[in-house]
């Protein structure tokens, strides 16, 4: 796939999470073979004003690569700033979020409230593309109303604005995550854009991806929520895609990513923090998998890297298969 001037390995992409796709997360599914990572949404006045925790989250690293930043705001100065800010950082991509509907974000006219407002989306599509040479992408809902009518303006400006690839989760700002993602918008934009079209929503299967791409024609899958606890979706999306079985993960692949994950996320935010953090993260690794609760009580108070390295090693040992003695 390919985003203006950034080619991408291939078409599967880990949506924006808040709270949760930050580096160490974002390496693991570059590591699964997912082609491109995105940043959590990050706020655009704390960019500009300096906050030294929202400049952490532009923190990257060469293995990542090409990273997408997505930023939320309402004041097209201000983006413009944040975008340029975010491409002198290194990122390769940025994306404006036209699609959260949480309440503070709406009532601060960003995200999803930017869909009802025409002339202000215009106006930060023309002032934030002036102002970086990187790729230009946005994040949009299906709009206000079930029709995807409004997607289909603001994806339309936005092409015109100079804007490289549009993703649609198209489900309505009022719905939340609520019913389900009507992927016949992302086909409809996909008919009438010439730039790409990233479909999302409802992958929870390798198998889901590639029934998208048929059902829809969009040239890349974004997958959120499947992927949290489970990067390995992105490899097993890909095999689906080339004819080969999606095997699961196997039990050892799981508690190596947790192990990856968790030197990562103590590199990246310090033993102390990432430990807390650590003690319901890791429980999102063993979802499924055999002892998982007894894992989950022991992971609790977790307070150093050793301890929690240990607790793996043995959950590891709990659940590998009994070696046979013979004669
Ligand atoms: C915990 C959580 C945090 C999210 N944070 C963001 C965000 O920062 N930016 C954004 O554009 N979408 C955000 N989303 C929406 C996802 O990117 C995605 O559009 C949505 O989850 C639908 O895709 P899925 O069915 O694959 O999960 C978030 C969703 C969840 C569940």
């Amino acid at each position: 796939m390919r985003i203006g001037s950034v080619a991408t390995d291939n078409f599967t992409i880990l949506a924006p999470l808040a709270g949760i796709t930050n580096l160490p997360m974002r390496l693991l599914a570059k590591r699964a073979g997912c082609g491109l990572v995105c940043s959590e949404m990050i706020s655009s006045n704390a960019l500009v004003y300096g906050s030294e925790k929202t400049v952490q989250l532009l923190d990257s690293s060469p293995e990542e690569k090409p990273l997408s930043v997505q930023i939320f705001g309402s004041d097209p100065q201000i983006l413009a700033d944040a975008a340029r800010i975010v491409q002198d950082s290194g990122a390769d991509i940025v994306d404006i979020n036209f699609g959260c509907s949480v309440k503070k974000i709406l009532k601060s006219n960003s995200g999803s409230a930017l869909m009802k407002d025409l002339p202000l989306a215009s106006r930060i599509l023309d002032s934030v593309r002036k102002s970086v040479t990187i790729p230009l992408t946005i994040k949009i809902r299906s709009g206000w109303e079930p029709s995807g009518k409004q997607a289909l303006e603001i994806a339309r400006m936005a092409e015109d604005c100079g804007v490289d690839a549009i993703t649609v989760h198209p489900r309505t700002a009022t719905q939340g995550f609520r019913g389900d993602a009507d992927w016949s918008i992302i086909a409809a934009l996909k008919k009438r854009l010439t730039i790409p079209v990233i479909g999302n929503g409802d992958v929870t299967v390798p198998e889901d991806a590639l029934r998208m791409m048929n059902a829809t024609g969009c040239d890349g899958v974004m997958v959120g929520r499947a992927a949290i606890g489970n990067p390995m979706i992105f490899s097993r999306i890909l095999a689906v895609s080339h004819g080969r079985p999606a095997a699961p993960a196997a039990d050892s692949q799981r508690i190596d990513m947790m192990m990856d994950y968790l030197q990562a996320s103590v590199g990246y935010l310090g033993e102390k923090t990432a430990c807390r953090m650590m003690r319901s993260r890791l429980c999102w690794f063993v979802k499924g998998m055999r002892n998982a609760g007894q894992f989950r009580s022991a992971i609790r108070f977790i307070a150093s890297e050793a301890e929690a390295m240990e607790l793996i090693r043995q959950y590891a040992d709990s659940i590998a298969p009994q070696s046979t003695t013979h004669g």
